[in-house]
């Protein structure tokens, strides 16, 4: 067989809890911005798609979207720790205030550079909203303002993760079978 669900260990975090708790994000993100001025939300592509586009819905003020490519994995399941922009933002960001949406925190490289490089182009503020994080991965420390799901250092697929570009559209968050990436 070679279907989505296949090659999987277990479900970690179901669809439904993945919504109940964006609308509890996207709650205490309206009360911490205005709606005058509602932040840019800028995700990261690919994996941040499925999270932007949910949390974009669910926010009650107009939700303005751009987009960052960085590379940072490649293909491996390991992080090289090399940050690469792949695409750069299509907005002036010098006084504004971005939120930078991400599927997962890791490392937290890849955030902890994207937060410095946004910062350094003169916005007003940069905060981070990430669906998932690892804290037992952490090898640099990113302060993190809004946190979907403190998860353990397995390897999870779906809702935008992949291994290998595989596995994005799965609906739910889940722990790849080991056999998977032994190989
Ligand atoms: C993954 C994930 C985060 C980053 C987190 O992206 O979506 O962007 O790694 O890892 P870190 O905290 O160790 O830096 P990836 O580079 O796999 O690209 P993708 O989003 O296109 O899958
Ligand atoms: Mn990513
Ligand atoms: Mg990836």
């Amino acid at each position: 067989a070679n279907s989505l669900g296949d090659d999987l260990a277990r479900i970690l975090v179901t669809e439904a809890e993945l919504k109940t708790r964006l609308a509890e994000l996207a709650r205490a993100i309206e009360a911490d911005y205005s709606a005058d001025e509602p932040p840019l939300l800028v995700g990261v592509l690919k994996g941040a798609v499925m999270v932007m586009a949910d949390l974009a819905r669910e926010l009650r003020f107009h939700a303005e979207m751009d987009w960052m490519a960085v590379s940072s994995y490649g293909a491996s399941t390991k992080s090289s720790g090399v940050v690469r922009i792949l695409k750069d933002l299509d907005t002036e960001i010098a006084g504004r205030d971005v939120l930078i949406v991400e599927d997962i925190i890791d490392s937290g490289l890849t955030l902890s550079w994207l937060q410095e490089n946004l910062a350094s182009r003169g916005a007003r503020s940069v905060r981070i909203c990430t669906m998932l994080r690892k804290p037992d991965a952490a090898k640099v420390e990113v302060d993190v303002a809004y946190v979907g799901f403190d998860i353990p250092t397995d390897f999870v697929v779906g809702y935008g993760l992949d291994y290998a570009e595989r596995y994005r559209n799965l609906r739910d968050v889940a722990v790849l079978a080991e056999h998977v990436y032994a190989e």
